[in-house]
């Protein structure tokens, strides 16, 4: 599928990653709808897509909350028309061990920790994906689904909700892929490794050093080369049900 002129919704938007594939798609010409929590950063966001040459309007939406989703992506078909793609980027970290023990105390992650990270990076997914693909079969438009995985699918230490969440959303990936290529949708993931967005850049040296001594590369991810292979799914006809991995080689 062609990029130009496609109208493509990126959830988390705002900043980070999804700002960053935002402005990448923009300087192809494609028409997005960002989707966040904060209306400054998604209008920063929107005033840098336009100048990198596309067209922008920023939806206040939690994409975990299921009636502003529908509400949502009602809003972006009646100002856009048609919609041909969904990036669903947004994502949180609530992260902990399953359980601590110091001086003989036993203190355990929260209900609360495990189910703050499924509603936004499972459920939010889920529902916006659900959303959007109904309106593409009913507008009978060629449509192509990312979802932001990461290489903590496979299990890393300290983050049992985030990878859980990761997983289920690479699996559910394989799954949509299946059930909506009849309809001409084609549906598929990136699970980035360690990506030098904002928070990253402000960690200390020594910090950094030791994060990317086990990078193959020697080196974090840029946003740009995610947005590459983000560019990269949606124009490849043939790629659907697979999880593209972007981390420098890294193995966890
Ligand atoms: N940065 C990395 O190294 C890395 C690695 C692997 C995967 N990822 C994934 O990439 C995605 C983006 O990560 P990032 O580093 O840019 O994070 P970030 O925190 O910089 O940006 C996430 C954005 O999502 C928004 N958001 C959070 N909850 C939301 C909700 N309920 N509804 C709508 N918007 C919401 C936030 O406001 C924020 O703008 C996430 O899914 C993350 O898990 C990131």
């Amino acid at each position: 599928m062609q990029i130009k002129d496609k109208v493509i919704i990126v959830t988390g938007g705002g900043q980070g990653l999804g700002r960053a594939m935002a402005e990448y798609l923009a300087g192809k010409g494609a028409r997005l709808a960002l989707i966040d929590l904060n209306q400054q950063r998604l209008d920063e966001a929107v005033a840098a897509c336009k100048a990198a040459g596309g067209d922008a309007r920023a939806y206040l939406c939690n994409v975990a909350d299921e009636a502003q989703v529908i509400a949502m992506v009602a809003r972006v078909t009646e100002d856009f028309g048609a919609l041909h793609g969904l990036v669903n980027n947004a994502g949180i970290l609530r992260d902990g061990l399953l359980l601590k023990v110091r001086d003989g105390e036993i203190s355990t992650m929260s209900l609360a920790q495990w189910q703050a990270v499924i509603d936004v990076n499972l459920t939010g997914v889920f529902l916006c994906t659900r959303e959007v693909a109904a309106r593409m079969v009913e507008a009978k438009s060629e449509g192509v689904i990312v979802n932001i995985s990461s290489i903590s699918r496979a299990g890393n230490m300290g983050q049992t909700n985030y990878s859980a969440a990761k997983a289920g959303v690479a699996s559910a990936t394989v799954v949509w892929a299946k059930e909506l290529a009849r309809y001409g949708i084609r549906v598929a993931g990136i699970a980035p490794g360690f990506i030098e967005t904002e928070m990253v850049a402000s960690m200390k040296p020594e910090a950094l050093e030791k994060m990317t001594a086990g990078i193959p590369l020697r080196r974090m991810g840029k946003p740009e080369e995610i947005a590459h292979s983000l560019a990269y799914i949606i124009e490849n006809d043939y790629y659907t049900g697979r999880i593209l991995e972007l981390d420098g080689g890294l193995r966890l």
